[in-house]
Protein backbone atom coordinates (compact mmCIF):
# COMPACT_ATOMS: atom_id res chain seq x y z
CA UNK A 1 0.00 0.00 0.00
CA UNK A 2 1.39 3.42 -0.90
CA UNK A 3 1.94 5.76 2.04
CA UNK A 4 -0.22 8.82 1.44
CA UNK A 5 -1.47 11.87 3.21
CA UNK A 6 -4.39 11.12 5.51
CA UNK A 7 -7.67 11.75 3.72
CA UNK A 8 -10.00 14.28 5.35
CA UNK A 9 -13.55 13.14 5.73
CA UNK A 10 -15.97 15.15 3.63
CA UNK A 11 -18.18 15.63 6.69
CA UNK A 12 -15.41 17.62 8.35
CA UNK A 13 -16.15 20.51 6.01
CA UNK A 14 -18.56 22.97 7.52
CA UNK A 15 -21.23 24.49 5.20
CA UNK A 16 -20.87 28.27 5.36
CA UNK A 17 -23.64 29.21 2.94
CA UNK A 18 -26.24 27.44 0.87
CA UNK A 19 -26.55 30.02 -1.91
CA UNK A 20 -27.96 28.72 -5.24
CA UNK A 21 -25.51 28.71 -8.11
CA UNK A 22 -25.52 28.27 -11.82
CA UNK A 23 -22.21 26.68 -12.81
CA UNK A 24 -22.04 22.93 -12.91
CA UNK A 25 -18.29 22.68 -12.37
CA UNK A 26 -16.81 22.38 -8.89
CA UNK A 27 -14.35 24.95 -7.64
CA UNK A 28 -11.62 24.97 -5.02
CA UNK A 29 -10.52 28.27 -3.51
CA UNK A 30 -7.18 28.17 -1.78
CA UNK A 31 -6.12 30.84 0.65
CA UNK A 32 -3.16 30.80 2.99
CA UNK A 33 -4.71 28.47 5.59
CA UNK A 34 -8.22 27.94 4.36
CA UNK A 35 -9.64 25.83 1.59
CA UNK A 36 -13.16 26.35 0.30
CA UNK A 37 -14.92 23.89 -1.95
CA UNK A 38 -17.81 25.17 -4.03
CA UNK A 39 -20.02 22.52 -5.52
CA UNK A 40 -23.64 22.57 -6.62
CA UNK A 41 -24.10 26.01 -5.05
CA UNK A 42 -22.87 24.87 -1.67
CA UNK A 43 -19.80 26.47 -0.11
CA UNK A 44 -17.86 24.17 2.18
CA UNK A 45 -14.99 25.65 4.05
CA UNK A 46 -12.26 24.43 6.32
CA UNK A 47 -9.82 26.64 8.19
CA UNK A 48 -6.77 24.52 8.52
CA UNK A 49 -5.60 22.95 5.34
CA UNK A 50 -4.44 19.38 5.66
CA UNK A 51 -0.72 19.10 5.08
CA UNK A 52 0.74 15.73 4.25
CA UNK A 53 3.04 14.21 6.84
CA UNK A 54 6.02 14.02 4.50
CA UNK A 55 9.25 15.54 5.86
CA UNK A 56 10.38 16.32 2.33
CA UNK A 57 9.39 19.44 0.41
CA UNK A 58 10.75 21.05 -2.77
CA UNK A 59 14.37 22.18 -2.61
CA UNK A 60 14.16 24.09 -5.88
CA UNK A 61 12.09 27.10 -6.84
CA UNK A 62 10.33 26.19 -10.04
CA UNK A 63 8.16 28.18 -12.44
CA UNK A 64 4.65 26.78 -12.24
CA UNK A 65 5.53 25.00 -8.96
CA UNK A 66 2.49 23.48 -7.25
CA UNK A 67 3.25 23.91 -3.55
CA UNK A 68 0.12 26.02 -3.19
CA UNK A 69 -2.04 23.26 -4.71
CA UNK A 70 -0.29 20.29 -3.12
CA UNK A 71 -1.47 21.29 0.34
CA UNK A 72 -5.06 20.48 -0.71
CA UNK A 73 -4.07 17.24 -2.49
CA UNK A 74 -6.14 14.92 -0.25
CA UNK A 75 -9.22 16.58 -1.73
CA UNK A 76 -8.54 15.65 -5.32
CA UNK A 77 -6.22 12.64 -5.57
CA UNK A 78 -7.79 9.18 -5.92
CA UNK A 79 -8.43 7.58 -2.49
CA UNK A 80 -6.40 4.49 -3.50
CA UNK A 81 -3.83 3.92 -6.19
CA UNK A 82 -0.94 1.66 -7.19
CA UNK A 83 2.19 3.32 -8.60
CA UNK A 84 2.35 7.12 -8.72
CA UNK A 85 3.66 8.78 -11.92
CA UNK A 86 4.72 12.42 -12.15
CA UNK A 87 6.34 13.02 -15.57
CA UNK A 88 6.52 16.88 -15.40
CA UNK A 89 8.38 16.83 -12.10
CA UNK A 90 10.02 20.31 -11.88
CA UNK A 91 10.20 21.09 -8.15
CA UNK A 92 8.05 18.01 -7.40
CA UNK A 93 5.64 19.71 -4.96
CA UNK A 94 2.87 17.15 -5.42
CA UNK A 95 5.18 14.17 -5.04
CA UNK A 96 6.75 15.49 -1.85
CA UNK A 97 3.34 16.28 -0.40
CA UNK A 98 1.82 12.88 -1.23
CA UNK A 99 4.91 10.83 -0.32
CA UNK A 100 3.69 7.81 -2.30
CA UNK A 101 5.23 4.42 -1.58
CA UNK A 102 5.87 3.43 -5.21
CA UNK A 103 6.59 6.13 -7.78
CA UNK A 104 8.15 7.02 -11.11
CA UNK A 105 9.07 10.70 -11.39
CA UNK A 106 10.57 12.31 -14.47
CA UNK A 107 11.26 15.51 -16.37
CA UNK A 108 12.63 16.34 -19.80
CA UNK A 109 15.14 18.74 -18.26
CA UNK A 110 18.27 16.56 -17.99
CA UNK A 111 20.21 18.92 -15.71
CA UNK A 112 17.29 18.93 -13.31
CA UNK A 113 17.07 15.13 -13.24
CA UNK A 114 20.87 14.85 -12.84
CA UNK A 115 20.56 17.19 -9.84
CA UNK A 116 17.93 14.96 -8.21
CA UNK A 117 20.09 11.88 -8.89
CA UNK A 118 23.01 13.57 -7.16
CA UNK A 119 20.80 14.60 -4.21
CA UNK A 120 19.71 10.96 -3.93
CA UNK A 121 23.23 9.53 -4.19
CA UNK A 122 25.53 12.08 -2.52
CA UNK A 123 23.57 14.59 -0.50
CA UNK A 124 26.40 15.18 2.02
CA UNK A 125 28.82 16.03 -0.82
CA UNK A 126 26.32 18.59 -2.15
CA UNK A 127 25.75 20.13 1.29
CA UNK A 128 29.53 20.51 1.71
CA UNK A 129 29.94 22.32 -1.62
CA UNK A 130 26.86 24.52 -1.06
CA UNK A 131 28.26 25.57 2.32
CA UNK A 132 31.23 27.16 0.50
CA UNK A 133 29.12 29.40 -1.75
CA UNK A 134 28.75 33.12 -0.97
CA UNK A 135 25.82 35.18 -2.15
CA UNK A 136 26.87 38.17 -4.23
CA UNK A 137 26.70 39.24 -7.83
CA UNK A 138 30.31 38.40 -8.69
CA UNK A 139 30.12 34.89 -7.28
CA UNK A 140 26.77 34.37 -9.03
CA UNK A 141 28.05 35.32 -12.50
CA UNK A 142 31.32 33.46 -12.02
CA UNK A 143 29.43 30.32 -10.97
CA UNK A 144 27.03 30.71 -13.88
CA UNK A 145 29.92 30.87 -16.36
CA UNK A 146 31.78 27.82 -15.03
CA UNK A 147 30.84 24.26 -15.83
CA UNK A 148 31.74 21.41 -13.57
CA UNK A 149 31.84 17.69 -14.23
CA UNK A 150 31.57 15.91 -10.91
CA UNK A 151 27.94 15.05 -10.21
CA UNK A 152 27.76 16.55 -6.73
CA UNK A 153 29.49 19.83 -7.71
CA UNK A 154 27.27 20.16 -10.80
CA UNK A 155 24.21 19.61 -8.61
CA UNK A 156 25.43 22.14 -6.02
CA UNK A 157 25.97 24.69 -8.81
CA UNK A 158 22.45 24.01 -10.13
CA UNK A 159 20.93 24.48 -6.66
CA UNK A 160 22.99 27.62 -5.95
CA UNK A 161 21.95 29.24 -9.25
CA UNK A 162 18.32 28.19 -8.75
CA UNK A 163 18.16 29.70 -5.26
CA UNK A 164 19.86 32.97 -6.21
CA UNK A 165 18.79 33.69 -9.79
CA UNK A 166 15.88 35.90 -10.81
CA UNK A 167 12.60 34.22 -9.71
CA UNK A 168 14.20 30.76 -9.80
CA UNK A 169 13.71 30.74 -13.55
CA UNK A 170 15.45 28.04 -15.56
CA UNK A 171 16.27 29.78 -18.82
CA UNK A 172 18.90 28.76 -21.34
CA UNK A 173 20.42 30.43 -24.41
CA UNK A 174 20.60 28.94 -27.89
CA UNK A 175 23.60 26.82 -27.02
CA UNK A 176 21.83 25.41 -23.97
CA UNK A 177 23.80 27.45 -21.38
CA UNK A 178 21.91 28.71 -18.32
CA UNK A 179 21.48 32.49 -18.68
CA UNK A 180 18.98 33.73 -16.05
CA UNK A 181 20.23 36.97 -14.43
CA UNK A 182 21.12 37.52 -10.76
CA UNK A 183 18.12 37.62 -8.40
CA UNK A 184 18.92 40.45 -5.93
CA UNK A 185 17.48 38.91 -2.74
CA UNK A 186 18.16 40.09 0.79
CA UNK A 187 19.18 36.81 2.38
CA UNK A 188 18.28 33.81 0.21
CA UNK A 189 18.42 30.29 1.67
CA UNK A 190 21.06 28.56 -0.41
CA UNK A 191 21.41 25.37 1.57
CA UNK A 192 18.57 23.90 3.61
CA UNK A 193 20.45 20.80 4.78
CA UNK A 194 17.52 19.15 6.58
CA UNK A 195 15.28 19.49 3.58
CA UNK A 196 17.99 18.24 1.20
CA UNK A 197 18.49 15.17 3.38
CA UNK A 198 14.74 14.49 3.55
CA UNK A 199 14.49 14.82 -0.24
CA UNK A 200 17.46 12.47 -0.63
CA UNK A 201 15.69 9.84 1.48
CA UNK A 202 12.40 10.14 -0.40
CA UNK A 203 14.14 9.89 -3.80
CA UNK A 204 15.86 6.63 -2.84
CA UNK A 205 12.63 4.71 -3.22
CA UNK A 206 11.52 6.09 -6.61
CA UNK A 207 12.39 5.50 -10.24
CA UNK A 208 13.86 8.74 -11.56
CA UNK A 209 13.87 9.26 -15.34
CA UNK A 210 14.82 11.97 -17.84
CA UNK A 211 12.67 12.20 -20.94
CA UNK A 212 9.42 13.04 -22.63
CA UNK A 213 6.19 12.41 -20.69
CA UNK A 214 4.87 9.69 -23.03
CA UNK A 215 7.96 7.59 -22.67
CA UNK A 216 8.27 8.00 -18.92
CA UNK A 217 4.64 7.02 -18.22
CA UNK A 218 4.43 4.27 -20.85
CA UNK A 219 4.31 1.51 -18.20
CA UNK A 220 1.39 2.95 -16.24
CA UNK A 221 -1.34 0.37 -15.77
CA UNK A 222 -4.88 0.05 -14.40
CA UNK A 223 -5.08 1.34 -10.83
CA UNK A 224 -1.96 3.52 -11.08
CA UNK A 225 -2.20 7.31 -10.74
CA UNK A 226 -0.55 9.76 -13.15
CA UNK A 227 -0.39 13.49 -12.39
CA UNK A 228 0.54 15.70 -15.37
CA UNK A 229 1.58 19.32 -14.79
CA UNK A 230 2.81 20.53 -18.18
CA UNK A 231 4.05 24.02 -19.02
CA UNK A 232 0.92 26.14 -19.53
CA UNK A 233 -0.22 28.61 -22.04
CA UNK A 234 0.76 31.78 -20.22
CA UNK A 235 -2.40 33.83 -20.47
CA UNK A 236 -6.09 33.42 -20.92
CA UNK A 237 -6.13 35.66 -23.94
CA UNK A 238 -2.86 35.08 -25.74
CA UNK A 239 -1.31 31.82 -26.75
CA UNK A 240 2.21 32.33 -25.50
CA UNK A 241 3.97 29.43 -23.77
CA UNK A 242 6.30 29.39 -20.82
CA UNK A 243 9.80 28.32 -21.70
CA UNK A 244 11.44 25.88 -19.31
CA UNK A 245 13.91 24.22 -21.63
CA UNK A 246 15.61 25.00 -24.89
CA UNK A 247 12.51 23.56 -26.57
CA UNK A 248 9.05 24.98 -26.16
CA UNK A 249 6.06 22.97 -25.07
CA UNK A 250 3.92 23.71 -28.12
CA UNK A 251 0.21 23.48 -28.78
CA UNK A 252 0.96 20.21 -30.61
CA UNK A 253 2.46 18.95 -27.35
CA UNK A 254 -0.71 20.01 -25.49
CA UNK A 255 -2.78 18.00 -27.99
CA UNK A 256 -0.41 15.05 -27.75
CA UNK A 257 -0.71 15.17 -23.95
CA UNK A 258 -4.53 15.19 -24.13
CA UNK A 259 -4.51 12.15 -26.47
CA UNK A 260 -2.09 10.39 -24.14
CA UNK A 261 -4.23 11.22 -21.09
CA UNK A 262 -7.26 9.70 -22.88
CA UNK A 263 -5.25 6.58 -23.71
CA UNK A 264 -4.13 6.11 -20.10
CA UNK A 265 -7.70 6.70 -18.91
CA UNK A 266 -8.88 3.95 -21.28
CA UNK A 267 -6.27 1.64 -19.70
CA UNK A 268 -7.83 2.30 -16.29
CA UNK A 269 -5.09 4.63 -15.03
CA UNK A 270 -6.36 7.44 -12.74
CA UNK A 271 -5.31 10.57 -14.62
CA UNK A 272 -5.11 14.12 -13.27
CA UNK A 273 -3.94 17.03 -15.42
CA UNK A 274 -3.25 20.60 -14.26
CA UNK A 275 -3.65 23.25 -16.89
CA UNK A 276 -4.57 26.83 -17.67
CA UNK A 277 -8.23 27.69 -17.31
CA UNK A 278 -8.78 28.19 -21.02
CA UNK A 279 -11.63 27.17 -23.33
CA UNK A 280 -9.27 25.62 -25.86
CA UNK A 281 -7.62 23.51 -23.16
CA UNK A 282 -10.94 22.20 -21.76
CA UNK A 283 -12.00 21.24 -25.29
CA UNK A 284 -9.01 18.89 -25.50
CA UNK A 285 -10.37 16.74 -22.64
CA UNK A 286 -13.89 15.52 -23.46
CA UNK A 287 -15.09 13.05 -20.82
CA UNK A 288 -12.77 14.44 -18.13
CA UNK A 289 -14.15 16.18 -15.06
CA UNK A 290 -13.15 19.78 -14.56
CA UNK A 291 -12.40 21.35 -11.22
CA UNK A 292 -11.59 25.04 -11.22
CA UNK A 293 -8.96 25.98 -8.66
CA UNK A 294 -8.48 29.59 -7.69
CA UNK A 295 -6.04 31.27 -5.35
CA UNK A 296 -4.71 34.69 -4.53
CA UNK A 297 -2.14 35.77 -7.13
CA UNK A 298 1.35 35.82 -5.70
CA UNK A 299 3.61 36.57 -8.65
CA UNK A 300 3.68 40.00 -10.28
CA UNK A 301 2.47 39.66 -13.85
CA UNK A 302 0.29 36.61 -13.15
CA UNK A 303 -2.88 36.69 -15.18
CA UNK A 304 -5.38 37.75 -12.56
CA UNK A 305 -8.89 38.92 -12.07
CA UNK A 306 -9.30 40.99 -8.87
CA UNK A 307 -6.14 39.50 -7.37
CA UNK A 308 -7.32 35.93 -8.01
CA UNK A 309 -5.74 33.58 -10.46
CA UNK A 310 -7.36 30.34 -11.58
CA UNK A 311 -6.30 27.11 -13.15
CA UNK A 312 -8.12 23.85 -13.79
CA UNK A 313 -7.70 20.25 -12.78
CA UNK A 314 -8.93 17.71 -15.32
CA UNK A 315 -9.57 14.28 -13.89
CA UNK A 316 -10.52 10.88 -15.24
CA UNK A 317 -12.15 9.95 -11.88
CA UNK A 318 -14.71 11.65 -9.62
CA UNK A 319 -12.90 14.31 -7.60
CA UNK A 320 -15.43 15.55 -5.08
CA UNK A 321 -17.94 13.26 -3.38
CA UNK A 322 -20.84 15.30 -4.78
CA UNK A 323 -19.36 15.42 -8.27
CA UNK A 324 -21.45 13.77 -10.93
CA UNK A 325 -21.11 16.06 -13.93
CA UNK A 326 -18.54 15.60 -16.63
CA UNK A 327 -16.84 18.13 -18.81
CA UNK A 328 -19.54 19.45 -21.13
CA UNK A 329 -22.26 17.09 -19.91
CA UNK A 330 -24.40 16.85 -16.80
C1 LIG B 1 4.89 23.44 -14.73
S1 LIG B 1 6.47 22.68 -14.61
C2 LIG B 1 6.14 21.45 -13.39
C3 LIG B 1 6.12 22.05 -12.03
C4 LIG B 1 5.99 21.03 -10.91
N1 LIG B 1 4.69 20.45 -10.87
C5 LIG B 1 6.32 21.65 -9.56
O1 LIG B 1 5.55 21.56 -8.60
O2 LIG B 1 7.41 22.27 -9.46
C6 LIG B 1 6.61 21.76 -16.08
C7 LIG B 1 7.83 20.87 -16.20
O3 LIG B 1 7.69 20.11 -17.41
C8 LIG B 1 8.97 19.87 -17.96
N2 LIG B 1 8.75 19.50 -19.39
C9 LIG B 1 8.58 20.32 -20.47
N3 LIG B 1 8.31 19.58 -21.57
C10 LIG B 1 8.30 18.29 -21.19
C11 LIG B 1 8.07 17.05 -21.87
N4 LIG B 1 7.79 17.00 -23.19
N5 LIG B 1 8.11 15.89 -21.15
C12 LIG B 1 8.41 15.92 -19.82
N6 LIG B 1 8.66 17.06 -19.13
C13 LIG B 1 8.59 18.23 -19.80
C14 LIG B 1 9.72 21.16 -17.71
O4 LIG B 1 11.12 20.91 -17.69
C15 LIG B 1 9.16 21.59 -16.33
O5 LIG B 1 10.00 21.13 -15.29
Amino acid sequence: MPRRAKQKSWREFRPVSGRKKSNQIGRLELKRDRVTVIRNGLRLSREHVQYADSQAAPVLKWAGGKQWLAKAAPLFVPPKFGRYYEPFFGGGAMFFSLAPGRATVADRNEELVATYRAIRDDVEGIIRVLGGYRYNKNVYYKTRSLLTRAEHTAAARFIYLNRTCFNGLFRVNRTGRFNTPYGNYVNPTICNSDRLRAVSVSLKRVTLLAGDFERTTARAKAGDFAYFDPPYITGHKDNGFLKYNSRLFTWDDQQRLARWAAELKARGVHVLVSNADHRAVRALYPGFRVLKVSRRASIAGENTSRGQTSEILLSSYPILPTSRSRNGQK
